[in-house]
């Protein structure tokens, strides 16, 4: 008897074991999911008291617990994930008497996938130009002769800050990607000077941060230029939202918190669907032969749990995929940081900059399409292809819903193709819900080397069939 209970403890101590990255990856998803940095009326906002409007709106629907048509619609004009009748990364924040509406980190960094939502995934859907150009029409006539100095503090940072974001110039041009260019105007406004209007747009995906503990030492963002000693450069997207180096300051412990203690814990969502098995097998060989020279290995702990490591650099020369984001780390952009007002905290990895793209881990994969740095290849399958191969239009609309997800290709599901004309139309007018290769920053080239040309559609499905269990 007392042998049996001694097994069923050893037993239970081994499975709650298994269990403990999953419970910290749990704790670490709710507190990252209700996480912002608003503090003293700084950080990401809109103009106090609007989000109450919103609020109002739905609020007859929510009492009676049904699905609030106004959250619907919001979420999917402006591409916020919506969970349980909640939008993502949108807080309604009581400060001074005044109902503040704030963007959090996760409204850019939480997605769906599959249908499936992950905390940590990049948002493939969000479109930051389309809220400010909104946001900044009703901001302009809201809160008219109000001369409250507290709201007037908030509401002309939110116009500024809207102002930038929905500026043409240096916007990005399809939903699902965000410019970094957004960022780089805080330097200019540092120095008293007007930002210029071609400094280009540097559109990029937000990128997933499971394993960015590992990474950080190594480079911040997908060129690893930044330096992530001081933790400085993670709170870069609301850089220019709070307009103050001050509060970058005031919260950088907390950065640093969020970083080591609460992203570090994030694990990769498992693929949701069934795996052949036999073709994973054949997948992970063909896999150590064409890929992981690069993308080097993917090692796991006795519960299967990725170990995380450091990603390497592969020079522009090699990868040869769009190089528009690497300029955005120009000689101008360096010195104005580094004599800016926080030149002590946001510094560079000089050997890096304009090199070229981290090869990046391939943990979760699945869940990132659309794939690379600028979100240009729908789907694993066509990363293997010739660039003249892969789709030049596809949609972006719902990219995170079940019914977008291709299973087989793993990635986005493509237009058919007696659509193809009437979208390509659309394309070339613009339209932000539809990927275009021959927009600025968003060219599909590169990534395809000598080892790809003798991979088979088999051997290329059988790849793909591995990637899903990583
Ligand atoms: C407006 C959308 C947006 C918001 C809000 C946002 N980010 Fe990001 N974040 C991005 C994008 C886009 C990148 C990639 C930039 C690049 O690689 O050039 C990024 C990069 C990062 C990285 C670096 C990842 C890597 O692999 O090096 C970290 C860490 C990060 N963000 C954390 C945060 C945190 C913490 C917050 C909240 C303070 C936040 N982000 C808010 C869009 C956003
Ligand atoms: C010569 C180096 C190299 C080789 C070989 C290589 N890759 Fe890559 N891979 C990269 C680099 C660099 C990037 C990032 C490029 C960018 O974002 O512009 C990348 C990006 C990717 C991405 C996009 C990840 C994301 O989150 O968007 C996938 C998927 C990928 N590679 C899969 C593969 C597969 C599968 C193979 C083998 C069949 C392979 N790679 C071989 C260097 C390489």
């Amino acid at each position: 008897m007392k042998k049996i209970i001694t097994l069923l403890l050893l037993g239970l101590m081994v499975s709650s074991y298994a269990d403990v990255r999953v419970l910290k990856h749990n704790k670490a998803a709710e507190v990252f999911t209700n996480w912002h940095f608003f503090e003293n009326g700084r950080g990401m906002t809109i103009s106090p008291n609007m989000s109450r409007l919103m609020w109002m709106l739905g609020e007859d629907r929510r009492a009676e617990n049904k699905a609030d048509p106004i959250t619907r619609l919001i979420s999917k004009r402006y591409g916020f994930v919506e969970k349980d009748d909640k939008l993502m990364g949108v807080f309604n924040v009581k400060y001074k008497n005044m109902d503040v509406g704030v963007l959090g980190c996760t409204a850019c960094h939480s997605g769906k996938a599959a249908g499936v939502f992950v905390p940590g995934l990049g948002n493939k859907t969000i479109d930051p130009y389309l809220i400010s150009r909104d946001t900044l029409k009703i901001q302009r006539f809201w809160g008219w002769g109000n001369q409250d100095p507290d709201y007037k503090y908030i509401h002309n940072k939110a116009l500024a800050f809207a102002k930038v974001t929905s500026d043409p110039k240096i916007s990005s041009l399809t939903r699902g990607l965000v410019p970094d260019s957004t960022i780089k105007t805080f330097f200019y406004k540092d120095h008293g000077l007007e930002y210029p209007k071609d400094m280009g747009r540097a559109q990029v995906k937000a990128p997933h941060l499971w394993g960015i503990k590992e990474k950080r030492l190594h480079g911040i963002f997908n060129d690893g230029s930044l330096s992530g000693e001081s933790y400085a450069w993670i709170f870069g997207a609301e850089l220019f939202a709070s307009d103050s180096g001050d509060h970058l300051r005031a919260v950088l412990p907390q950065i640093k918190w969020l970083t080591d203690e609460v992203l570090a814990n994030l694990l990769p969502p498992s693929y949701p669907f069934k795996v052949d098995k036999e073709a994973v097998f054949k997948g992970e060989v063909l896999f150590k032969k064409t890929c992981m020279k690069c993308h080097g290995e993917h090692q796991r702990d006795p519960q299967g749990h990725p170990i995380y490591t450091a990603p390497k650099i592969i020079p522009q020369k090699v990868v040869k995929t769009d190089h528009e984001k690497l300029k955005a780390i120009s000689p101008e952009f360096v010195r104005l940081v580094e004599t800016g007002s926080l030149g002590d905290i946001l510094t560079f990895n000089h050997d890096k900059i304009q090199k070229g793209y981290f090869a990046p881990k391939l943990w979760g994969v699945w869940s990132r399409f659309p794939y690379m740095h600028n979100a240009s290849i729908p789907s694993l399958y066509q990363v293997m292809l010739p660039p003249e191969k892969r789709s030049s239009i596809f949609s972006m609309l719902e990219a995170g819903e079940e019914h977008r997800f291709d299973k087989v290709h793993v990635g986005l599901t493509l237009f058919e193709k007696r659509e193809l004309p009437r979208m390509l139309r659309r394309a070339k007018r613009g339209d932000r819900d539809i990927y275009f290769i021959q927009r600025e920053g968003q060219s599909n080239k590169g990534h395809y080397f000598d080892s790809f040309t003798k991979l088979s559609h088999q051997e290329r499905l059988a790849i793909v069939e591995y990637l899903k269990t990583l």
